[in-house]
């Protein structure tokens, strides 16, 4: 089967130029001006932008949190990823204490299979450092998934110590792999929660005075230095505030091998949001929590000088009725999590792009190539290269949308960026080749989707490339 792309302006994190792409079956097949192959479809993208399809390092599909499930699973969820221009997404697969590593992974692999329409790869959460659960990783390594979780925070339900955690550095080191840390101080903030609630403060605006920044800095800085200290890498995912920032530049000063991600809706909401009347604050209940707005400001420049390098969307969504409600007289009830998958991609132009904060390369490193870089999958993914996965966004810079719960595809009553307006929009996705959005319409497969297996961490592949603004 061929599919032949014509006219469209072709934009990765380096390039961008007019020319014709070659698709069979699911890869890239030929790239040049004016290509007159036979294909079985010809799709004209005159005045589109060809981008690499999104990947999405950051996301909780069908996950356990604050005593409810999320409300999207991996086909509502991948299926709005894919409309909003996401065409891999990597995963949180979540772990018991004292059980194998395994059963989780066996268990994530049927919440995905028969569900997921783009592909997907797992990040492999470590609760603890046992001997049984270290001598698991090196063929967990091996069956593709490249990167551990821990979690600093979320005292008795996530929380890990600082021994797994270097534990994990080390054994990343040896296996190649890369450590992912939430990083905030969480026995602060059981401290600081304990103190809220005995002063009877209950509502949403205290699960922000409760996570200061400077808990995030603290953990932040102390995960970079243990990763200094092992010799390992780093990936600091949701990075939200200054303090955090710092800690990271500081790290990368000294050639620690230390990464950021943030996330679009750290560079576009605030605080303020969590502060609200009838509990709509509720909403904007995630970990770490929405900041001042000056640190707006701040995140475009580390974006801008490379301190930071990813951005993920931290889906993990929950109904405002019947779940975030949960916590309507305690805020740390509040499920943590916003439905978040869909509008990265758009958000992320429209603020960065057509506001003239990055360019157009540097989007493409941001929202895909620098993650496929990071994550072990490039080039296969993150790219338009001859050979590569014909992940493809089919983009109409032009187009303007007003983002609403009325027209999302989340499984969820809300939407975090209700009446913004973005400019630039995906018209139609392929994923290895198929469409699975044609013309903004939903076309593909529940199921099709496939597990990827991530190649190992390796450090001359995350080579910066994107221009700066
Ligand atoms: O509040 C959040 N971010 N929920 C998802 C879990 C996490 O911390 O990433
Ligand atoms: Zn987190
Ligand atoms: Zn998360």
């Amino acid at each position: 089967m061929k599919k032949l792309i014509k006219n469209g302006t072709i934009v990765t994190a380096t390039d961008q130029y007019e020319a014709d792409i070659l698709i069979e079956d699911e890869k890239v097949a030929a790239i040049g001006v004016n290509l007159n192959e036979q294909a079985d479809e010809v799709i004209d993208a005159q005045g589109a932008y060809i981008f690499p399809g999104g990947i999405d390092p950051h996301t909780h599909l069908d996950m356990p949190f604050g005593g409810t499930m999320t409300a999207d699973d991996y086909e509502t969820g991948t299926i709005a990823a894919a409309h909003g221009g996401t065409t891999s997404i990597v995963d949180f697969c979540l772990t018991e204490k004292g059980q194998p590593l395994q059963k989780s992974i066996d268990k994530w692999h049927e919440k995905a299979n028969g569900k997921a329409v783009i592909d997907y790869g797992f990040h492999l959460q470590l609760l603890e450092a046992t001997e049984n659960t270290l001598k698991e990783l090196p063929a967990i390594v091996k069956d593709g998934i490249t990167s551990f979780k821990v979690f600093m925070a979320y005292k008795n339900v996530f929380q890990a110590d600082d021994e797994t955690l270097y534990k994990a550095l080390l054994t990343a080191k040896e296996e190649g792999a890369l450590v992912m840390v939430h990083a905030e101080n969480g026995d602060v903030i059981d401290h600081l929660v304990k103190e809220a609630l005995a002063n009877g403060n209950t509502d949403p605006i205290y699960h922000a005075l409760t996570r200061p920044p400077e808990v995030e800095g603290e953990a932040t800085g102390r995960a970079a230095q243990l990763t200094g200290l092992a010799d390992s890498q780093l990936y600091v995912v949701h990075v939200s505030c200054q303090e955090a920032i710092e800690k990271i530049a500081e790290a990368r000063e000294k050639g620690f091998r230390v990464y950021g991600e943030t996330c679009h809706q750290y560079v576009t909401l605030d605080v303020s949001h969590l502060d609200q009347p009838n509990f709509e604050g509720a909403k904007y209940v995630w970990s770490p929590p929405l900041r001042d707005k000056k640190n707006h400001e701040l995140i475009w420049k580390a974006i801008q000088n490379g301190t930071l390098q990813t951005i993920g969307s931290d889906q993990c969504s929950f109904n405002f009725k019947g779940q975030k409600d949960l916590g309507i007289d305690d805020f740390t009830k509040i499920p943590n999590g916003g439905p978040l998958i869909e509008d990265r991609f758009s958000i992320m132009f429209s603020e960065g792009v057509r506001k003239g904060r990055i360019s157009i390369n540097q989007f493409v490193d941001l929202v895909s190539t620098r993650t496929a870089k990071l994550f072990g999958m490039f080039p296969k993914k993150g790219t338009i290269a001859v050979g590569s996965d014909a992940d493809i966004v089919i983009f109409d810079p032009n187009a303007e949308r007003t983002i609403s719960a009325e027209t999302h595809h989340m499984n969820v009553d809300y939407n975090p960026f209700e009446g913004m307006k973005v400019t630039g929009e995906p018209i139609s996705v392929l994923s290895r080749g198929e469409f699975v959005i044609r013309e903004k319409e939903f076309v593909g497969k529940p199921g099709r989707g496939q597990f990827m297996k991530r190649k190992r961490f390796n450090e001359d592949a995350v080579i910066e490339t994107a221009t700066a603004k």
